[in-house]
């Protein structure tokens, strides 16, 4: 019995792992032990997401919570330890770049347990942000390295990481987008809920903490969207840090009426929404890139973004969020803009190749 222990616990990572666990859990001889860390705990953030996606139950709940980064990522970290020393399994499972991610990895490695990294290799090359160091220390630390694109897996290589440990499998995400999309298409009713026409609205997301924690570039942002309602309506489901970060500006009542506001979205709303919309404004890693999947133009409203591949197909554009006007003018620009035909991500089957691998055998 191969026996795997999963490490979760934000939003993008729950949906990262409907591809690997739920076909880990169609298979015999395998064991998944799925630990949530609870970096996310509202319902709309987590549970939804078990829910929608019919992930396997949890069988540990570390309730770790928010904090300043040193903090929680500590708590995870012991939290993680214990649970690998009572499972002791034969591999952990890290997704992404996120402080869960990071915590997972050094409890694993401390323990001498081999770890796979999922989404291995991405790189912004900023330091300022968190991920990026999230995803640094992760992929040096790990022993399986699942890069989703040619570009991560050159930037592994180019830091020294032998590429005998470094797998190209595509993006698992891909996987879950295509898994999920006639689910979302026949069970999600947020169109008609919110009111909006298909390919006649804007959508947008906005939680980066480059974003949310400087005023000035919330601000610019929330002008830039706020301007481009005059033309068509902006659609923003919010993630809480800048539900926060917004409200300690005192910007909630400068919103004009063309320009909705509603609480996170569900994987299969959130899947709709942006499959009809018109163009998409985004900080979100994920986000940009299922602007792709379904081809609809995309801003990453950003110094910068990991994904180039989106950028030279011409899919998507990289804006920094100073200026409102500017950030305004991008977005409907972006209009009825289309980018070059391309298959970067791989082919919608990166689960079954990492779960080979994983499991010993020879990748397809
Ligand atoms: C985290 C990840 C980021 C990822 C994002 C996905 C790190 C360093 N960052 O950012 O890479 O893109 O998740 O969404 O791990 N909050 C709530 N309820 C929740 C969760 C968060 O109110 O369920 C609020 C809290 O005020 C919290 C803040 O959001 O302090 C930020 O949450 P945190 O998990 O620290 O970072 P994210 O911005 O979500
Ligand atoms: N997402 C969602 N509801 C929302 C916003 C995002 O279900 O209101 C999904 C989105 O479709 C994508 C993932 O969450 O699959 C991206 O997560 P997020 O933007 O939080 O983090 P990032 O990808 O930037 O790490």
């Amino acid at each position: 019995m191969a026996r795997f222990v999963t490490i979760v616990g934000t939003r993008p990572q729950f949906i990262k792992a409907a591809s690997i666990s739920l076909k880990l859990k169609a298979m015999d001889g395998v064991e998944e032990i799925v630990v949530n860390t609870g970096q996310h705990y509202d319902k709309e953030m987590s549970e939804i997401f078990f829910e929608q996606l019919d992930l396997p139950a949890f069988k540990h709940h570390l309730g770790v919570g928010s904090g300043c980064h040193g903090a929680q990522t500590a708590r995870m970290l012991a939290g993680i330890e214990g649970v690998l020393r009572q499972e002791n399994p034969d591999c952990t499972i890290v997704y992404g770049d996120t402080n869960s991610t990071l915590a997972g990895a050094l409890a694993a490695a401390k323990l001498n347990i081999p770890l796979a990294h999922i989404e291995a290799g991405l790189r912004s090359f900023n330091r300022q942000m968190p991920e990026e160091i999230n995803r640094i220390l992760t992929d040096h630390a790990a022993d399986r390295l699942f890069a989703p694109t040619r570009k991560a897996t050159a930037n592994l290589i180019r830091e020294g990481i032998a590429e005998d440990r470094i797998f190209l499998v595509g993006d698992v995400m891909f996987d879950v987008a295509i898994r999920y999309g006639a689910k979302a298409q026949c069970e999600s009713k947020i169109l008609s809920q919110l009111g909006l026409a298909p390919k006649n609205y804007i959508l947008a997301t906005v939680h980066r903490a480059e974003n949310c924690d400087d005023v000035s570039r919330l601000s610019a942002i929330f002008e830039g969207l706020n301007r481009a309602a005059s033309s068509m309506p902006v659609i923003l489901p919010l993630h809480p840090r800048t539900r926060n970060a917004l409200a300690r500006a005192g910007f909630s009542g400068k919103i004009g009426r063309n320009f909705q506001i509603t609480g996170p979205a569900g994987y299969l709303d959130m899947t709709m929404l942006e499959k009809n919309a018109s163009v998409i404004a985004t900080d979100s890693g994920g986000v940009q890139k299922e602007a792709f999947f379904h081809r609809v133009p995309c801003i990453t409203l950003r110094e910068e973004t990991e994904w180039v591949e989106l950028v030279e197909l011409g899919w998507n554009k990289v804006v920094k969020p100073v200026e409102g006007k500017a950030i305004c003018e991008a977005i409907t620009s972006r209009l009825g803009h289309s980018g070059q035909n391309g298959s970067p991500y791989g082919d919608g089957k990166a689960a079954e190749k990492i779960i080979e691998i994983l499991l010993g055998g020879h990748p397809s």
